[in-house]
Protein backbone atom coordinates (compact mmCIF):
# COMPACT_ATOMS: atom_id res chain seq x y z
CA UNK A 1 0.00 0.00 0.00
CA UNK A 2 2.96 2.63 0.29
CA UNK A 3 3.16 4.73 -2.78
CA UNK A 4 5.78 5.56 -4.94
CA UNK A 5 4.52 7.75 -7.55
CA UNK A 6 3.44 10.66 -6.13
CA UNK A 7 4.95 11.96 -2.88
CA UNK A 8 1.89 12.65 -0.16
CA UNK A 9 2.53 14.98 2.87
CA UNK A 10 0.71 13.27 5.67
CA UNK A 11 1.62 16.12 7.47
CA UNK A 12 -1.38 18.15 5.87
CA UNK A 13 -5.00 17.28 4.73
CA UNK A 14 -4.60 16.71 0.77
CA UNK A 15 -6.56 18.79 -1.68
CA UNK A 16 -8.20 16.22 -3.32
CA UNK A 17 -8.13 16.72 -7.09
CA UNK A 18 -11.53 17.49 -9.13
CA UNK A 19 -13.14 14.31 -10.26
CA UNK A 20 -12.67 12.50 -6.38
CA UNK A 21 -15.43 11.24 -5.62
CA UNK A 22 -15.95 12.44 -1.58
CA UNK A 23 -19.52 11.90 0.30
CA UNK A 24 -21.70 14.49 0.59
CA UNK A 25 -21.44 15.20 4.30
CA UNK A 26 -22.02 18.49 5.71
CA UNK A 27 -19.38 19.73 8.37
CA UNK A 28 -21.02 21.43 11.60
CA UNK A 29 -20.28 24.86 12.34
CA UNK A 30 -18.29 24.05 15.34
CA UNK A 31 -15.26 21.85 13.75
CA UNK A 32 -12.35 22.80 12.04
CA UNK A 33 -11.73 20.72 8.60
CA UNK A 34 -10.42 18.00 10.83
CA UNK A 35 -13.58 17.33 11.69
CA UNK A 36 -12.12 16.85 15.79
CA UNK A 37 -14.76 17.59 18.57
CA UNK A 38 -12.68 20.26 20.69
CA UNK A 39 -13.33 17.99 23.67
CA UNK A 40 -14.30 14.46 24.71
CA UNK A 41 -18.49 14.29 25.60
CA UNK A 42 -19.58 14.51 28.95
CA UNK A 43 -21.29 11.42 29.94
CA UNK A 44 -24.54 11.46 32.12
CA UNK A 45 -24.58 8.69 35.04
CA UNK A 46 -26.38 6.57 32.73
CA UNK A 47 -24.45 6.60 29.38
CA UNK A 48 -21.24 5.37 32.00
CA UNK A 49 -23.77 2.35 33.01
CA UNK A 50 -24.51 1.54 29.48
CA UNK A 51 -20.84 1.70 28.53
CA UNK A 52 -20.34 -0.70 31.87
CA UNK A 53 -23.03 -2.99 30.59
CA UNK A 54 -22.13 -3.78 27.06
CA UNK A 55 -18.53 -4.03 28.30
CA UNK A 56 -19.77 -7.08 30.76
CA UNK A 57 -21.57 -8.43 28.15
CA UNK A 58 -19.11 -8.46 25.42
CA UNK A 59 -16.43 -9.65 28.19
CA UNK A 60 -19.02 -12.94 28.89
CA UNK A 61 -18.77 -13.89 25.24
CA UNK A 62 -15.54 -12.89 24.14
CA UNK A 63 -12.81 -15.41 26.20
CA UNK A 64 -12.42 -18.08 23.27
CA UNK A 65 -13.49 -16.32 20.46
CA UNK A 66 -11.62 -12.94 20.60
CA UNK A 67 -7.71 -13.07 19.30
CA UNK A 68 -5.06 -12.69 22.57
CA UNK A 69 -4.06 -9.53 21.09
CA UNK A 70 -7.45 -7.93 21.45
CA UNK A 71 -7.93 -9.76 25.10
CA UNK A 72 -4.94 -8.53 25.89
CA UNK A 73 -5.10 -4.93 24.86
CA UNK A 74 -8.35 -4.69 26.66
CA UNK A 75 -6.44 -5.41 29.71
CA UNK A 76 -3.51 -3.40 29.07
CA UNK A 77 -5.84 -0.19 28.60
CA UNK A 78 -8.24 -1.09 31.65
CA UNK A 79 -11.38 -0.62 29.32
CA UNK A 80 -13.33 -2.13 32.13
CA UNK A 81 -12.39 0.33 35.15
CA UNK A 82 -15.69 1.88 34.70
CA UNK A 83 -17.83 3.99 32.30
CA UNK A 84 -16.95 5.32 29.03
CA UNK A 85 -12.80 5.57 29.15
CA UNK A 86 -11.20 9.04 28.88
CA UNK A 87 -9.73 9.44 25.43
CA UNK A 88 -6.74 11.41 27.28
CA UNK A 89 -6.12 8.97 29.43
CA UNK A 90 -6.13 6.46 26.55
CA UNK A 91 -4.20 8.25 24.19
CA UNK A 92 -1.72 8.41 27.41
CA UNK A 93 -1.18 4.75 27.02
CA UNK A 94 -1.89 3.72 24.12
CA UNK A 95 0.87 6.50 23.29
CA UNK A 96 3.09 4.92 25.15
CA UNK A 97 2.77 1.49 23.48
CA UNK A 98 2.54 1.86 19.75
CA UNK A 99 2.35 6.01 19.46
CA UNK A 100 -1.52 6.12 18.71
CA UNK A 101 -4.17 8.34 20.12
CA UNK A 102 -7.82 8.41 20.30
CA UNK A 103 -9.65 11.56 19.30
CA UNK A 104 -13.10 12.64 19.50
CA UNK A 105 -15.39 13.31 15.97
CA UNK A 106 -19.20 13.46 15.97
CA UNK A 107 -20.56 11.05 13.47
CA UNK A 108 -19.30 9.39 10.46
CA UNK A 109 -15.93 11.69 8.90
CA UNK A 110 -15.34 12.22 5.55
CA UNK A 111 -13.06 9.67 3.95
CA UNK A 112 -10.36 11.84 3.35
CA UNK A 113 -10.21 13.27 7.04
CA UNK A 114 -10.68 9.67 8.29
CA UNK A 115 -7.51 8.49 6.07
CA UNK A 116 -5.32 11.97 7.23
CA UNK A 117 -6.19 10.45 10.71
CA UNK A 118 -5.11 6.90 10.28
CA UNK A 119 -2.24 8.06 8.54
CA UNK A 120 -0.56 10.11 11.74
CA UNK A 121 -1.31 7.39 13.84
CA UNK A 122 -4.86 9.23 15.20
CA UNK A 123 -8.02 6.74 15.84
CA UNK A 124 -11.13 8.98 15.53
CA UNK A 125 -13.89 7.90 17.88
CA UNK A 126 -17.44 8.67 17.65
CA UNK A 127 -18.56 11.03 20.47
CA UNK A 128 -21.67 9.61 21.29
CA UNK A 129 -22.73 6.23 22.59
CA UNK A 130 -25.97 4.40 22.02
CA UNK A 131 -28.87 4.71 23.89
CA UNK A 132 -31.00 1.23 25.76
CA UNK A 133 -33.26 1.54 22.17
CA UNK A 134 -30.50 0.36 19.91
CA UNK A 135 -28.73 -1.46 22.56
CA UNK A 136 -28.14 -4.54 20.27
CA UNK A 137 -27.62 -2.94 16.94
CA UNK A 138 -27.04 0.36 15.86
CA UNK A 139 -25.60 1.41 12.11
CA UNK A 140 -23.63 4.25 12.85
CA UNK A 141 -20.41 4.01 15.46
CA UNK A 142 -20.62 4.75 18.73
CA UNK A 143 -18.23 5.51 21.14
CA UNK A 144 -18.55 1.44 22.61
CA UNK A 145 -18.01 0.25 18.96
CA UNK A 146 -15.10 2.14 18.26
CA UNK A 147 -12.75 2.23 21.53
CA UNK A 148 -14.00 -1.39 22.58
CA UNK A 149 -13.84 -2.55 19.19
CA UNK A 150 -11.09 -0.95 17.75
CA UNK A 151 -8.92 0.64 19.92
CA UNK A 152 -7.89 -2.76 21.94
CA UNK A 153 -6.06 -4.55 18.24
CA UNK A 154 -4.15 -0.86 18.23
CA UNK A 155 -1.91 -2.16 21.22
CA UNK A 156 -0.61 -4.42 18.92
CA UNK A 157 2.77 -2.82 17.25
CA UNK A 158 2.22 -4.92 13.75
CA UNK A 159 -1.56 -3.80 13.62
CA UNK A 160 -0.56 -0.80 15.09
CA UNK A 161 1.07 -0.43 11.41
CA UNK A 162 -0.98 -2.16 9.57
CA UNK A 163 -3.68 0.49 10.44
CA UNK A 164 -1.28 3.81 9.68
CA UNK A 165 -0.28 1.87 6.09
CA UNK A 166 -4.28 1.94 5.44
CA UNK A 167 -4.81 5.27 6.28
CA UNK A 168 -1.81 6.17 3.59
CA UNK A 169 -3.59 3.78 1.33
CA UNK A 170 -6.76 5.14 1.64
CA UNK A 171 -5.43 8.93 -0.56
CA UNK A 172 -4.13 6.27 -3.63
CA UNK A 173 -7.74 4.61 -3.70
CA UNK A 174 -9.32 7.46 -3.90
CA UNK A 175 -7.05 8.94 -6.67
CA UNK A 176 -7.37 5.63 -8.37
CA UNK A 177 -11.39 5.87 -7.91
CA UNK A 178 -11.21 2.44 -6.20
CA UNK A 179 -12.38 3.48 -2.79
CA UNK A 180 -15.13 0.60 -3.05
CA UNK A 181 -11.95 -1.88 -3.32
CA UNK A 182 -9.71 -1.11 -0.44
CA UNK A 183 -13.46 -0.43 1.43
CA UNK A 184 -14.33 -4.40 1.40
CA UNK A 185 -10.55 -4.83 2.38
CA UNK A 186 -11.06 -2.77 5.35
CA UNK A 187 -14.48 -4.72 5.74
CA UNK A 188 -12.84 -8.10 6.07
CA UNK A 189 -10.10 -7.05 8.00
CA UNK A 190 -10.33 -4.55 10.47
CA UNK A 191 -14.12 -4.86 10.99
CA UNK A 192 -14.87 -8.60 10.11
CA UNK A 193 -11.58 -10.52 10.18
CA UNK A 194 -10.69 -13.33 11.73
CA UNK A 195 -7.00 -14.99 12.88
CA UNK A 196 -5.47 -18.11 13.21
CA UNK A 197 -4.45 -18.92 16.61
CA UNK A 198 -3.08 -22.13 16.92
CA UNK A 199 -5.83 -25.05 15.50
CA UNK A 200 -8.35 -22.40 16.57
CA UNK A 201 -9.91 -19.04 14.88
CA UNK A 202 -10.23 -16.24 16.81
CA UNK A 203 -12.23 -12.65 15.86
CA UNK A 204 -9.66 -9.30 15.54
CA UNK A 205 -12.46 -7.53 13.54
CA UNK A 206 -14.19 -4.80 15.58
CA UNK A 207 -17.48 -5.46 14.06
CA UNK A 208 -17.06 -9.18 15.56
CA UNK A 209 -15.90 -7.88 18.74
CA UNK A 210 -18.44 -4.72 19.35
CA UNK A 211 -21.77 -7.40 19.48
CA UNK A 212 -22.46 -10.48 21.29
CA UNK A 213 -24.44 -12.32 18.01
CA UNK A 214 -21.72 -11.86 15.57
CA UNK A 215 -18.91 -13.16 17.82
CA UNK A 216 -21.12 -16.56 18.40
CA UNK A 217 -21.32 -16.81 14.73
CA UNK A 218 -18.40 -15.97 13.07
CA UNK A 219 -16.59 -18.35 15.59
CA UNK A 220 -18.93 -21.41 15.79
CA UNK A 221 -21.83 -20.60 13.29
CA UNK A 222 -22.32 -23.40 10.55
CA UNK A 223 -23.85 -20.63 7.85
CA UNK A 224 -20.77 -18.74 7.17
CA UNK A 225 -17.82 -19.57 4.79
CA UNK A 226 -14.49 -18.61 6.00
CA UNK A 227 -11.71 -18.56 3.85
CA UNK A 228 -8.35 -17.76 3.80
CA UNK A 229 -7.50 -14.01 3.01
CA UNK A 230 -6.63 -13.08 -0.36
CA UNK A 231 -6.17 -9.60 -0.90
CA UNK A 232 -7.12 -9.65 -5.14
CA UNK A 233 -10.33 -11.61 -4.24
CA UNK A 234 -11.51 -9.55 -1.35
CA UNK A 235 -10.99 -6.27 -2.94
CA UNK A 236 -13.33 -7.72 -5.49
CA UNK A 237 -15.93 -8.89 -3.36
CA UNK A 238 -19.13 -7.32 -2.09
CA UNK A 239 -20.38 -6.79 1.62
CA UNK A 240 -23.51 -6.42 3.37
CA UNK A 241 -23.05 -3.56 6.03
CA UNK A 242 -26.76 -4.27 7.91
CA UNK A 243 -26.67 -8.52 8.61
CA UNK A 244 -24.24 -11.10 9.65
CA UNK A 245 -21.48 -11.93 7.34
CA UNK A 246 -22.11 -14.91 5.51
CA UNK A 247 -18.49 -15.06 4.67
CA UNK A 248 -15.37 -14.27 6.97
CA UNK A 249 -11.63 -13.83 5.65
CA UNK A 250 -9.28 -15.47 7.93
CA UNK A 251 -5.20 -14.55 8.23
CA UNK A 252 -2.94 -16.77 9.55
CA UNK A 253 -1.29 -13.72 11.80
CA UNK A 254 -0.98 -9.94 11.54
CA UNK A 255 2.29 -10.07 10.34
CA UNK A 256 0.81 -12.18 7.22
CA UNK A 257 -2.06 -9.50 7.14
CA UNK A 258 0.61 -7.09 6.82
CA UNK A 259 2.76 -8.73 3.57
CA UNK A 260 -0.14 -9.74 1.91
CA UNK A 261 -1.36 -5.56 2.10
CA UNK A 262 1.16 -3.00 2.70
CA UNK A 263 4.00 -5.53 0.63
CA UNK A 264 1.69 -5.09 -2.55
CA UNK A 265 1.58 -2.59 -5.40
CA UNK A 266 -1.77 -1.24 -5.53
CA UNK A 267 -1.29 0.90 -8.13
CA UNK A 268 -1.10 -2.16 -10.38
CA UNK A 269 -3.85 -3.72 -8.76
CA UNK A 270 -6.48 -0.85 -9.14
CA UNK A 271 -5.40 -0.76 -12.90
CA UNK A 272 -6.64 -4.53 -13.10
CA UNK A 273 -9.88 -3.36 -11.32
CA UNK A 274 -13.17 -2.77 -12.64
CA UNK A 275 -15.21 -0.13 -10.83
CA UNK A 276 -18.12 -2.80 -9.19
CA UNK A 277 -17.56 -5.79 -7.40
CA UNK A 278 -17.49 -9.06 -8.90
CA UNK A 279 -18.32 -11.69 -6.35
CA UNK A 280 -21.41 -11.96 -4.30
CA UNK A 281 -21.05 -11.96 -0.42
CA UNK A 282 -22.02 -16.00 -0.85
CA UNK A 283 -19.99 -16.91 -3.38
CA UNK A 284 -16.94 -19.54 -2.63
CA UNK A 285 -14.89 -19.48 -5.65
CA UNK A 286 -12.52 -21.73 -7.28
CA UNK A 287 -9.03 -20.12 -5.97
CA UNK A 288 -10.27 -19.91 -2.19
CA UNK A 289 -8.55 -21.74 0.29
CA UNK A 290 -11.85 -22.95 2.58
CA UNK A 291 -11.57 -23.51 6.09
CA UNK A 292 -15.62 -23.94 6.18
CA UNK A 293 -17.92 -24.08 3.37
CA UNK A 294 -20.90 -22.64 4.76
CA UNK A 295 -24.38 -23.85 4.94
CA UNK A 296 -25.96 -20.25 4.48
CA UNK A 297 -28.53 -21.17 6.11
CA UNK A 298 -29.04 -18.37 8.09
CA UNK A 299 -29.17 -15.94 5.22
CA UNK A 300 -31.26 -18.28 2.89
CA UNK A 301 -33.74 -18.07 5.76
CA UNK A 302 -34.09 -14.16 5.03
CA UNK A 303 -31.63 -12.80 7.86
CA UNK A 304 -32.25 -9.89 9.48
CA UNK A 305 -35.55 -9.11 10.31
CA UNK A 306 -36.79 -12.78 9.35
CA UNK A 307 -36.42 -14.38 12.48
CA UNK A 308 -33.77 -16.59 11.28
CA UNK A 309 -31.62 -17.96 14.08
CA UNK A 310 -28.32 -17.46 13.57
CA UNK A 311 -27.09 -20.65 13.26
FE1 LIG B 1 -15.63 0.20 12.95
Amino acid sequence: MTDNIVPFDYERLPEMPDGVYTAPLRRPAHLAQDWLEPAQRRYTGDENAIWDELYHRQMEVLPGRACTAFLEGTERLDLGRGGVPDFERLSAELGALTGWSVVPVPMLIPDHVFFWHLANRRFPAGNFIRTRDTFDYIQEPDVFHDVFGHVPMLTDPVYADYMQAYGRAGWKAMRHNRLKALGALYWYTVEFGLVKEGDALRAYGAGILSGPREAVFAIEGQSPNRVMLNVDRVVRTDYVIDDLQPTYFVIESFDDLFRQTVGRDFDRLYQALGPGFTYANTAVIDVDDVLHHGTLEYHLRGGRGSGAKPV
